[in-house]
């Protein structure tokens, strides 16, 4: 990335993990800003991080070339208002933000501005992210590409190209961890209730979680029907239970699921 100077305005989970990723990448630290009203987490940032500091938005919005709008959703308006005085025809805007259209952001800021959406995920806080993008025409791909590494340093990203492609990233990587994580809470609550220690059940269903998403990730020329046909056996223990499963419509619930997650993300969008 051009050695941009970036802030984050709001300086909570999500900027710390990208602002982490950077740093281990090699961006100059000094060329980091984060902003927050209260200290603590400012604090750590600048002991973890030995990155720029300070309460003032303003005056750190003023001295950035890309500003990352990261606070709540209901505190943006106010948040982009307070900067709507300032001149911010050069800079980059990047928003983290779930749910605010970004037409919404050019009355926030009553003027016209260079505006990317990204929706990441929470893995991003450990590097192992999935961040979907969103820029119209009016954006420069070097500024697409500030935008991109950027949010690569929390993991991977992809580019959608119509906005309203940003809800189905949200259904299907936005809040899938959730999916995950009651799946392998469903499968430890079943190893505790027939005799195991938590411990042991939690190891075994979070190992097999993680081995099988590698598989996936390492077999790109297997389907995941091959993948799954390939570990069971007619007849066998697996194929019991995948039949379980499929009686009792895996398939459409995670479908039904994510039409309603989709269907949430369209109607806060209308809040904003
Ligand atoms: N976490 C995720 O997995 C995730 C995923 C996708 C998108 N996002 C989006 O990322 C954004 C931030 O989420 P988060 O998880 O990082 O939230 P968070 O941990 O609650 O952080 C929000 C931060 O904004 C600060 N803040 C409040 N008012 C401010 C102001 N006027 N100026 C500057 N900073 C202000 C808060 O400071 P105080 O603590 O002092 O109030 C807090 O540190 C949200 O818009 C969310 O939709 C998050």
């Amino acid at each position: 990335m051009t050695q941009a100077k970036i802030c984050f305005i709001g300086a909570g989970n999500m900027p710390r993990s990208i602002i982490s990723g950077l740093i281990s990448n090699g961006y100059p630290a000094e060329l980091v800003h984060a902003t927050n009203p209260s200290a603590g987490k400012l604090d750590a940032l600048k002991a973890d991080f030995g990155i720029q500091v300070s309460h003032d938005n303003i005056v750190a919005a003023q001295a950035a070339d890309v500003i990352v709008l990261s606070v709540k959703p209901q505190l943006m308006q106010m948040v982009c208002e307070q900067m709507s005085h300032l001149d911010l025809s050069s800079k980059l805007m990047i928003t983290i933000a779930a749910g605010i259209p970004a037409s919404r952001y050019q009355d926030y800021f009553k003027q016209p501005i260079k505006l990317v959406r990204t929706m990441p995920n929470t893995p991003t806080q450990i590097g192992a992210g999935m961040t979907g993008l969103f820029a119209d025409e009016s954006i420069s791909a070097a500024n697409k590409q500030i935008c991109e590494t950027l949010m690569q340093s929390g993991g991977k990203t992809v580019w959608v190209k119509q906005e309203d492609e940003l809800n189905q990233v949200i259904a299907l990587a936005g809040s899938s961890p959730a999916y995950f994580f009651l799946f392998i809470e469903s499968m430890i609550q079943h190893g505790v209730k027939t005799g195991l220690d938590e411990v042991t059940a939690r190891e075994l269903a979070q190992q097999a979680a993680l081995g099988a998403a590698q598989m996936v990730v390492q077999n790109p020329q297997l389907s995941l029907e091959e993948l799954r046909t390939n570990v069971t056996s007619k007849g066998g223990t697996t194929a019991q239970a995948v039949e379980t499963f499929e009686q009792g419509n895996l398939r459409g619930l995670a479908d039904q699921a994510m039409t309603n997650c989709k269907k949430r993300a369209e109607e806060m969008a209308k809040t904003f």
